[in-house]
C-alpha cells in the first residue's frame, strides 16, 4: 500500500492542517482585550432627588431594604467622580433584592447604562450579591453590548458615603472586564 500511504502523508495531512491554521490566523484578531473602568452610582432612597424604589416586601412596598425580601427598582444616577456634581456618565437601572435571612446582603441585578464619555452607548450587567456591610464586595459582569460586546469580569464594590437613617449611598464600582 505505498501509494496510500504517501497519499496519506502527501495530502491528507497538509489538508487537515488548513483549519488549525485557520484557527491560528483567526485567534489573533479575537484574542480579548482587557477594560478597567471607575464609577460611582448614587443611591438616594429618600429625598428630592430618590432615584431608587420599595416596590415589594414583607409588609408590601413600605418594607425596609434592610429586610429579607424586600424589593427595590432603582434608576441611579452614574459619574465619573465620587461628587454627585462630578461629571454624569449614564444610570444604573435595575433592581436590588435583600436575599438574606438576617437582612445583611442584597442581590444586584442592574445595567449600567453610558449615556456620555467614553463607552457613550454601551452597557454593562450586572449581578450578583452585595453583601453591604463589608468593606469590599465582589461582583459579577455577565455581559454587556456595544464596545462590551461579549464581556466577562468582576468588579469591587466599596462603599464612599452612607447615611443609613436615610437611605443614601454612594457606592464606588470598579470594573475589570475581558471583551473582543
Ligand atoms: C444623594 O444624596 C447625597 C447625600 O445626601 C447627596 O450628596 C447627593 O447629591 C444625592 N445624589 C444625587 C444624585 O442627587
Ligand atoms: C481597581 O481594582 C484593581 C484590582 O481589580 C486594582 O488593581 C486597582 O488599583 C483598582 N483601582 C481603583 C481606582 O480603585
Amino acid at each position: 500500500m505505498p501509494n496510500l500511504l504517501s497519499f496519506a502523508s502527501n495530502s491528507l495531512i497538509p489538508l487537515l492542517a488548513i483549519p488549525f491554521l485557520h484557527w491560528a490566523y483567526t485567534f489573533k484578531w479575537r484574542k480579548a482585550k482587557q477594560t478597567n473602568l471607575v464609577f460611582y452610582v448614587h443611591d438616594n432612597l429618600t429625598g428630592h432627588d430618590t432615584s431608587a424604589i420599595t416596590v415589594a416586601g414583607k409588609n408590601g412596598p413600605t418594607a425596609s431594604i434592610l429586610e429579607f425580601g424586600t424589593i427595590l427598582a432603582v434608576d441611579d444616577p452614574v459619574t465619573e467622580g465620587p461628587d454627585s456634581a462630578s461629571k454624569n456618565i449614564g444610570r444604573a437601572q435595575g433592581m436590588y433584592m435583600n436575599s438574606q435571612l438576617d437582612g445583611k446582603a442584597l442581590y444586584l441585578m442592574f445595567s449600567v447604562i453610558f449615556t456620555d464619555g467614553e463607552y457613550k452607548g454601551s452597557s454593562l450587567e450586572i449581578q450578583g450579591p452585595d453583601p453591604f456591610s463589608m468593606k469590599e464586595r465582589e461582583f459579577s459582569i455577565v455581559s454587556g453590548t456595544g464596545y462590551f460586546r461579549f464581556v466577562k469580569g468582576y468588579g469591587i464594590m466599596t462603599t464612599e458615603f452612607l447615611d443609613i437613617p436615610n437611605l443614601r449611598a454612594i457606592l464606588k464600582l470598579n470594573v475589570t472586564v475581558k471583551h473582543y
